[in-house]
């Protein structure tokens, strides 16, 4: 579907990109992603590239995303102009589970993996939750969204591995004083795939359920192109390889085997017939 780009903005080491996308804005929950065709008409760049929507907004048909410059699809996409238009598929993928009923939940971002949180943020104290958040970077300028947490969250810690800015140290770090002491229903989380297995284990020290958005590289993003799979245990304790574009990227941490991410472990179910494929 085709979208426009109304603003481009540096946001520390980012952009934050805002596109009129009413189709997508529309139906957007959060923890959902897009698609973007990147490089322009005449581009090589054939495969769409993944952000997750930080905001999408009904009554405006605007989303935003923000947008880490990686490689040639991302260099194209921080330097586009308001006005260029922008060929967007979404929303995609499976969100985040809003509870039956109010709780405590903590809420951790990682760099731009933030970018999803506040609008979940707003959604749990919509249905009157308590929301605390954790905010971490490497350093000051690869946080997003400290001051955004402000207005979302019951409390924010903010912290960077270098101490630049907040609590010196990792987004974990902050976890056990939060999930010991406030009998928090439930944690989400979204960043680097390190951080959301050491989330997802923290978690699950303390007995609390937690989700994570994963980001898993990606060609279709549709579940054709079985790009995306990662190895996920089933309710029935089989482990299958999972497509994270349309089953995920949203996951239960504790159903991801983390330390299998990237490989093909032989008991995942299917496994002798994909060997060698
Ligand atoms: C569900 C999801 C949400 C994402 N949200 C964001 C976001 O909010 N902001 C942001 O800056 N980036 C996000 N990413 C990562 C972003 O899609 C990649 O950085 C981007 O595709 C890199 O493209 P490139 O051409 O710049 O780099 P290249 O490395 O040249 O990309 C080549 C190919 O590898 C894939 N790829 C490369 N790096 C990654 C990666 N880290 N994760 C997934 N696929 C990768 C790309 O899809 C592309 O097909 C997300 C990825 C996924 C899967
Ligand atoms: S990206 Fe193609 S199946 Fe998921």
């Amino acid at each position: 579907m085709s979208a426009r780009v109304v603003s481009n903005e540096p946001a520390g080491a980012y952009h934050l990109i805002t596109l009129d996308a009413p189709a997508v804005a529309a139906g957007a929950e959060p923890g959902q992603f897009i698609a973007a065709a990147v490089g322009g008409p005449q581009t090589a760049l054939l495969l769409r590239r993944s952000f997750a929507l930080y905001t999408a907004d009904p009554a405006t048909g605007l989303i935003q995303i923000v947008v880490a410059e990686h490689g040639p699809g991302t260099a194209w996409l921080v330097r586009v102009r308001p006005g260029t238009p922008l060929d967007v598929v979404g929303p995609l993928g499976r969100p985040f589970t809003l509870p039956a009923e109010p709780g405590t939940a903590v809420l951790v971002g990682g760099g731009y993996g933030s970018a999803p949180l506040f609008d979940l943020a707003r959604r749990l104290r919509a249905i009157g939750s308590t929301v605390h958040m954790v905010v971490g970077a490497g350093s000051a300028e690869r946080l997003f969204g400290t001051a955004d947490a402000r207005t979302v969250a019951d409390s924010v810690v903010v912290t960077t591995d270098d101490g630049s800015v907040g609590v010196r140290g990792l987004v974990t770090d902050a976890l056990p004083g939060l999930l010991g002491p406030r009998g928090v229903s439930a944690v989400y989380a979204c960043g680097p795939m390190a951080m959301l297995r050491a989330v997802g284990e923290t978690a699950a020290s303390y007995d609390v359920p937690c989700e994570v958005a994963v980001e898993e590289s990606m060609a279709c993003g549709i579940g054709v192109c079985m790009t995306c799979v990662l190895p996920v245990v089933g309710v029935d304790g089989r482990s299958r390889m999972v497509r994270s574009c349309i089953e995920g990227p949203v996951f239960d941490a504790g159903r991801v085997r983390w330390k299998d991410v990237g490989t093909l472990p032989v008991d995942v179910l299917g496994a002798d017939a994909m060997d060698g494929h």
